[in-house]
């Protein structure tokens, strides 16, 4: 029998505020595009999409070392804020996640917002691991931009390593007084029962390789069966309502399971309740190069397969709460899901 094809991974990058969600995304996207001739990276609404031939150039000789191959599409990463205010959109970004990456101040350790996160990831079961970002802070770093974790540990002298692990050990305390078995990713024996910590930098891009390698490897040992396309009406969550010049209210929605078309009705959340309105078009960003001229800056689709972002045009989408599910609606079954949505929002 043929092996189903797998879809992409959902990865949620959650953490406290500043701790540099979006600029590790920022780099990861930045270092897919200088490996563009690898396959760049495709633009997605509130995600970002690295696929396998760019995971493939960034690893490089890590997937040998580490023995695998990269079998999935590639990964689509969602940035959540890490204000307290946007408790709900990490509540939902941590339910379409199929694995999260859990960013850490290195200089701070655990904050107020790392432990809300944790809580949702435990909550949703969801498996995750730790970015301890910002590693170039610490006193005496010596960078090397772009470079795997262990190859620049080889290089820093004995008493930077030691500040590394006491940055490490800090977090794996504080991971450990709430139930949590945590350990450097070098130091992980088991990837099922300990957290792996993986010591990186937002700013020079060290660790990426391994936070890349590492993601990839969790998602296809662990959860092939999850990543397995799912036929039938698609299943999302909205991200965003966002007004824009000439197409009036749309919603920004990752696509989790199944497919969305246009012309398909779609039931989701409203300030007043649970709603069903029909999709009049689905639009992508353009790839990055072509995102700077602003008069097209999307292109419409037909149709769309999960996992995916896409704005989503149609009727009344003024009113509908950020974080609300979404499914499309199958024949019979609207009361059913209007229901279930209700009991939701
Ligand atoms: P919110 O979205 O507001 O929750 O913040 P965030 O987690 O997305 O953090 P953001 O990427 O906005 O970074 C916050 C600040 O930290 C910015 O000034 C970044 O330049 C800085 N920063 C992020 N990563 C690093 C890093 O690895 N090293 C250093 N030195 N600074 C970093
Ligand atoms: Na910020
Ligand atoms: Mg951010």
């Amino acid at each position: 029998m043929q092996p189903r094809r797998l879809r992409q991974p959902i990865v949620v990058v959650l953490g406290h505020v500043d701790a540099g969600k979006t600029s590790l995304l920022d780099r990861i996207r930045g270092t897919a595009v200088q490996v563009r001739e690898a396959g760049g990276i495709t633009q997605h609404i509130g995600a970002s999409f690295i696929p396998a031939d760019t995971l493939r150039a960034i690893c490089g000789p890590l997937l040998t070392q580490f023995r695998f191959d990269v079998t999935v599409p590639g990964l689509l990463f969602i940035d959540t804020p890490g204000h307290e205010a946007f408790s709900n959109l990490r509540i939902r970004g941590g339910s379409a996640a199929d694995i999260a990456v859990l960013v850490v101040d290195a200089t701070k350790g655990l904050e107020p917002q790392s432990h809300e996160s944790l809580e949702i990831l435990r909550s949703r079961k969801v498996p995750f691991l730790i970015a301890l970002n910002k590693v170039d802070l610490l006193s005496g770093w010596t960078p090397h931009p772009g470079s795997p974790l262990l190859e620049s540990i080889k290089s820093q002298p004995k008493v930077i390593v030691d500040r590394l692990d006491e940055a490490i050990y800090r977090v794996v305390g504080q991971l450990s007084q709430i139930g949590f078995r945590s350990e450097a990713f070098y130091r992980v024996r088991d990837f099922t029962k300990e957290v792996a910590i993986v010591p990186v930098s937002a700013r020079t891009g060290e660790g990426v390789p391994e936070l890349l390698a590492i993601l990839v490897g969790l998602a296809q040992q662990f959860m092939r069966r999850r990543l397995e396309v799912a036929e039938g009406p698609g299943r999302g969550i909205v991200i965003e309502v966002k007004e824009e010049p000439g197409l009036g209210y749309t919603a920004n929605a990752i696509l989790i399971d199944g497919e969305l078309r246009v012309g398909d009705e779609v039931a989701l959340g409203t300030r007043s309740g649970a709603k069903v309105t029909r999709i009049r078009a689905l639009l992508m960003p353009k790839p990055l190069d072509e995102m700077r001229d602003p008069r097209d800056r999307f292109t419409p689709v037909e149709s769309v397969s999960a996992a995916a972002g896409v704005k989503i045009l149609a009727p009344g989408l003024e009113d509908v709460v950020p974080g609300t599910p979404m499914y499309v609606v199958a024949p019979g079954r609207a009361e059913e899901l209007m229901n279930a949505i209700s009991s939701e929002v």
